[in-house]
């Protein structure tokens, strides 16, 4: 087999074979340096088959120096050290084995494994940077004891971090400082961490309800601590959070936190030593949105939640993923949603399974929550792994309830702590705990794309029986063709002119009826409150029906999603209509009441006014119009600012006056406001003085940020001056200044070619930093369809020649930008051949990495 193919061999569910052997003690030793850090790897080792007589360890980007099999020194020949493995006979059932390694952490821009960045040492081992480290068994089955020491110049670096407990620091002649940790619970090696460097401590402590005082440190760069703040107050409230929910109490003495500037995701679960991208810490009123006090929020959750739900019970194998990821997902959207808005959560949330994860179903991506075959592992942790994930979990809740779907988490603790299991035993918990058979509803975990739930009324007037006809059926995907029927549990409500009776209907065969008797004519039905199954539900509702669900379901989340259904209708009626089309009145003054007399959930009102951005309108339909759905959102925003100008006018005067801190009050105040003023941007010039006067007061991010957008949205002729403002304003917060490159790279107009090739020019911009990358060109390419899929194909070769720049730098970004460029089958014919041909030019690229591969091979496989 030649290299290449050895490389980008595909891995199967199908084909795990459990460990041959077990590592009972990892002890490591890192002599710190940039270029040439040795690290020191003792590994005691227990063969679990005598049969077998071979050992082989995962290793890539390694310099071996020194191989010790117990206390002999092992010569070339006695072992086999060749592409990303070291192979070794081995005789005896329990041994020891000693390997040196040299890595090199400055070049490694990957920010996979050991790397320098920043003035400082960090690790990124999930889902296999630890094989970049060491040679080891780099699987999640192998869950071992690990001690940490390390050395390195005390002047440069005074922290040096790794999981567990400290257990010695000293000096050592010539500068150097030794710090010794101890880890006491067993873990793969996903979970291992080092950092080193000269940080800011903000500290903290938390008392568990048993009583043990826990030490919170979070380390941040200099000078930002009072910026930690927010996040160190979260992350007690997280900690309380799981005590009441889930019974679940922190279980080392003290939690630590690094926040760095260059990595590759939002956050890691690291045992005891979580590190987070340096933009979901660090927040303040004046800097971050209530967007990003919100993610530091969820985050911050989530990463602590991960200690029960990923490290004390973790995944067997990588198939796995979505054991640890869905159901954290889900834990952690439970605790927001009982920090904030739970409505306004719950639609936020869905918005992403409707757009992106609808959106990744549909493409040559297509994959169940538990993949069957991966490539590179980093290309799953996905929207479908991570968000359908929680869906699913979701769905166990509604079927067994909260009391059964605990008395199922404490069985599937009570079985696995300290394992590494599958999906399967987790439903086998939940089933066991509750007596419910969960067989069908395994189907979930296997099969992959969007159901679609088509809903038929029938009413039978003398009988006053109403019957509800329902099927689904799930169209195939570039993953499986075959598809079956799936447990699909529906919330509903019946609204009628007495009463309004609501239920929950598990729909388990591919078709089956809902019967209502006893009800009126007029008795409509609400159905999927809170959106309780993953599906797409086609309905035949008029938009007068849609209206009378808008006003009085009782579930929020129903309400506006009756609205939705809405828009959608008028965004067809736009395209079909030859004339312009006229929004109907019932909308506006629906608008109309709700800027007069707003909800009591204020970001609910927000939500409820706002048109639907261009993506939730793109996932609609097969083809996507990108220039009609464009066109349409504008003629939409223009219409409400022109009949509504003077409500939107009164409602801004009335809820401008909100206090800085973050609170759902505030939140609500300022999202109700800033939709306000994103409508009267419309207007154009007669606004400037009300976007000038915001943006000169604003004593926040929220306001501040939102006046660009609002200009931004309607090309206002003030948006470049107060972008220069801005910039003068911010050039020394690069968290602040990824906003503005992302709203330059937003900008909707050809100008945005040039301004991007200024922004890559700017002194703070950097392609090794995935955060200044991904404030560009995610930006471009998810939130600038105007421009991105140009007639031209500008936009496309923008892409393109990024992503053959950044591959070689960092893969697992490059992988992550490239998916807009994937569904090429989604477009006109034009788009189609022009987004075929940049991807034509990334598979001929020499050397393109495993993570782009994977993707762009898919997406031209059936071309
Ligand atoms: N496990 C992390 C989380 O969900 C995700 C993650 C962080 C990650 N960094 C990564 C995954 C790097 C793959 C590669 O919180
Ligand atoms: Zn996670």
């Amino acid at each position: 087999m030649s290299a290449e193919t050895l490389n980008r061999s595909v891995k199967r569910l199908s084909d795990y074979q459990p460990p041959d052997f077990a590592i009972d003690r990892t002890d490591l030793t890192f002599e710190l340096d940039v270029d040439k850090t040795v690290v020191t790897a003792v590994l005691e080792l227990r063969r679990l088959d005598p049969q077998v007589s071979e050992l082989c360890l995962d290793g890539q980007q390694l310099q071996l120096l020194s191989l010790h099999y117990n206390d002999s020194l092992m010569a070339d020949d006695q072992f086999d050290c060749r592409g990303h493995q070291l192979r070794l006979k081995v005789s005896e059932n329990n041994f020891r084995l000693t390997i040196k390694t040299q890595i090199n952490p400055q070049a490694n821009t990957a920010l996979e494994g050991l790397y320098f960045a920043n003035g400082s040492f960090c690790t990124q081992c999930e889902a296999e940077g630890f094989r970049r480290i060491t040679y080891y068994l780099d699987r999640p089955d192998v869950l071992s004891v690990f001690s940490t020491t390390i050395i390195a110049d005390a002047a440069h670096f005074p922290y040096l971090l790794s999981n567990g407990n400290k257990v010695e620091e000293r000096p050592l002649s010539n500068g150097q400082k030794l710090v010794c940790w101890q880890d006491p619970f067993p873990k793969p090696s996903y979970l291992f961490a080092l950092v080193a460097g000269d940080f800011d401590l903000l500290r903290g402590e938390y008392l568990t309800r048993s009583g043990r005082l826990v030490g919170l440190d979070f380390f941040v760069e200099k000078g930002q601590s009072g910026k930690a703040a927010f996040a160190l107050d979260a992350l007690k409230r997280s900690m309380q959070w799981d005590e009441q929910r889930f019974g679940l109490e922190y279980d080392l003495d003290r939690y630590m936190v690094v926040a760095v500037d260059f990595f590759n995701m939002g956050a890691m679960e690291n045992k005891g030593l979580n590190v987070f991208n340096s933009k979901y810490v660090l927040v303040s009123q004046d800097t971050a949105t209530d967007t990003d006090f919100f993610n530091v929020e969820s985050i911050i959750g989530h990463e602590y939640f991960h200690n029960w739900t990923g490290n004390r019970v973790t995944c067997r194998d990588w198939f796995q993923l979505s054991l640890k990821e869905g159901l954290t997902v889900f834990r952690d959207q439970e605790f927001s949603r009982d920090m904030g808005s739970a409505t306004v959560n719950r639609i936020h949330a869905v918005q992403v399974i409707r757009t992106a994860q609808f959106a990744e179903d549909a493409s040559p991506m297509a994959h169940p929550i538990r993949p069957q075959q991966v490539m590179e592992m980093n290309n799953f942790y996905t929207v479908t792994v991570y968000d359908k994930g929680a869906e699913v979990i979701r769905m166990l809740h509604t079927l067994l309830g909260e009391a059964g779907f605990q008395a199922g988490m404490r069985l599937y603790f009570q079985r696995h702590d300290g394992q590494a299991v599958t999906c399967d035993d987790f439903v086998q918990a939940m089933q066991d705990a509750n007596h419910y058979d969960l067989t069908a509803f395994r189907l979930w975990y296997q099969q992959s794309g969007t159901p679609e739930l088509t809903v038929q009324r029938h009413y039978d007037a003398p009988n006053q029986r109403l019957t509800l006809r329902l099927s689904q059926q799930t169209p195939a995907t570039a993953d499986q063709s075959d598809k079956a029927a799936l447990v699909l549990p529906v919330r509903y409500q019946l609204l009628d002119t007495t009463c309004s009776p609501s239920g929950l209907f598990v729909m388990q065969k591919s078709s089956d009826t809902l019967v209502f008797d006893g009800v009126s004519a007029q008795a409509l039905p609400v159905l999927l409150e809170d959106f309780s199954a993953p599906v797409r539900l086609k309905h035949d509702y008029t938009e007068q029906e849609l209206l009378r669900i808008a006003k009085e379901a009782a579930n929020g989340f129903a309400r506006w999603d009756a609205l939705q259904s809405c828009w959608l209708l008028w965004l067809q009626q736009t395209m079909e209509q030859a004339s312009d089309f006229v929004l109907p009145d019932a909308l506006f003054e629906l608008y109309q009441q709700l800027l007069s007399q707003p909800l009591d959930d204020k970001a609910l009102t927000a939500e409820l006014l706002k048109v639907p951005d261009y993506g939730v309108f793109a996932e609609s339909f097969q083809q996507i119009p990108v220039h009609a759905i464009l066109s349409a959102i504008d003629s939409f925003r223009q219409q409400i600012c022109q009949r509504l100008a003077p409500e939107l006018q009164s409602c801004y005067q009335q809820h401008s006056a909100a206090a800085v801190d973050y609170n759902e009050a505030n939140v609500g105040l300022r999202a109700l406001k800033n939709r306000c003023l994103d409508y009267l941007a419309v207007q154009g010039q007669s606004s400037e003085s009300l976007l000038q006067q915001q943006y000169g007061a604003a004593n926040n991010m929220t306001d501040k940020l939102a006046v660009l957008k609002a200009c931004l949205n309607s090309s206002h002729p003030a948006f470049l001056s107060l972008m220069q403002q801005f910039a003068n304003e911010w050039q020394h917060d690069v968290l602040v200044l990824d906003k503005w490159f992302s709203l330059h790279a937003a900008n909707p107009t050809i100008a945005v070619f040039e301004q991007i090739s200024l922004l890559c020019q700017h002194p703070k911009f950097s392609w090794q930093n995935p955060n200044r990358v991904r404030a560009v060109f995610h930006a471009f390419a998810m939130q600038n369809p105007g421009q991105f899929h140009r007639l031209d194909g500008r936009g496309y070769q923008l892409l393109t020649d990024t992503l053959l720049k950044l591959d070689p730098i960092n893969p697992q970004v490059a992988a992550r930008l490239v998916t807009p460029l994937l569904s090429w089958q989604r477009f006109d014919s034009k788009r189609q051949a022009l987004m075929k041909e940049a991807l034509h030019r990334l598979s001929s690229q020499q050397g393109i990495s495993d993570d782009l591969y994977e993707k762009v091979s898919k997406a031209l496989a059936n071309e």
